[in-house]
């Protein structure tokens, strides 16, 4: 028998999450002589950076990157190389990393390095999610969504095997192992097919 995902954080508590961090944001940018330059980090972050943007009073510019990290079991190696790089020059704009989830650190420091080299401005990262306790790199955070524990979550642009992007809520998977034998596990309990039958 198949435990059912509990809901970790529900659609509620993101929008009014969302609307606050929004408010901050466009209050943060508001004075400055050109719009700050949003990146996303694909694919997890696509899904918080265009609800984020909707709650934004101010004009912003968007772009993506697209990295690879190197996984060692569920933990991330440290090694990460980009697939696809921002469309344009950073130098001297304000620039502001859009992403999900930082656990280990590895990827967000390695992109405020990168980006960093580049001279912008200013540099900044926003997380939805802050998974706190499974740091190993120490790494500038301004803004943060939600400090989470050291739970597998998926929903809400976080996949597990590509699938549960598109749910709007943050679940936690409670039987990791049997969802990392069969990553569709949680799909007929969490999704259903147009025809009314299961998946
Ligand atoms: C996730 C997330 C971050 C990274 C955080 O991406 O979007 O980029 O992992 O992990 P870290 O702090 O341990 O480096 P993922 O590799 O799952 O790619 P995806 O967004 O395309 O799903």
């Amino acid at each position: 028998m198949t435990a059912a995902p509990d809901v970790l954080i529900a659609r509620e508590e993101l929008q009014e999450r969302l609307r606050a961090l929004g408010a901050q944001l466009s209050q943060a940018y508001a004075h400055r002589p050109q719009p700050p330059i949003f990146v996303g980090v694909l694919k997890g972050s696509s899904i918080f950076l265009a609800d984020l943007l909707r709650t934004m009073a101010i004009d912003v510019l968007v772009d993506f990157m697209a990295i690879s990290s190197y996984q060692h079991g569920t933990t991330s190696s440290g090694v990460v190389r980009i697939l696809k790089d921002v469309e344009q020059p950073l130098e001297e704009r304000d620039v502001v990393i859009v992403e999900d989830i930082v656990d280990t650190g590895f990827t967000l420091h390695y992109l405020r390095k990168t980006l960093g080299a580049r001279r912008p401005a200013s540099l900044r990262a926003i997380t939805l999610l802050d998974k706190v306790v499974r740091r190993i790199v120490p790494v500038p955070l301004e803004w943060s969504g939600f400090e989470i524990p050291d739970v597998y979550v998926i929903g809400y642009g976080i996949d597990h095997g590509g699938l549960y992007r598109n749910l709007d809520q943050i679940y936690a998977a409670p039987d990791l192992p049997q969802l990392a034998a069969e990553p569709g596990l949680y799909v007929p309990t969490l999704f259903k097919r147009s025809d009314g039958g299961d998946v």
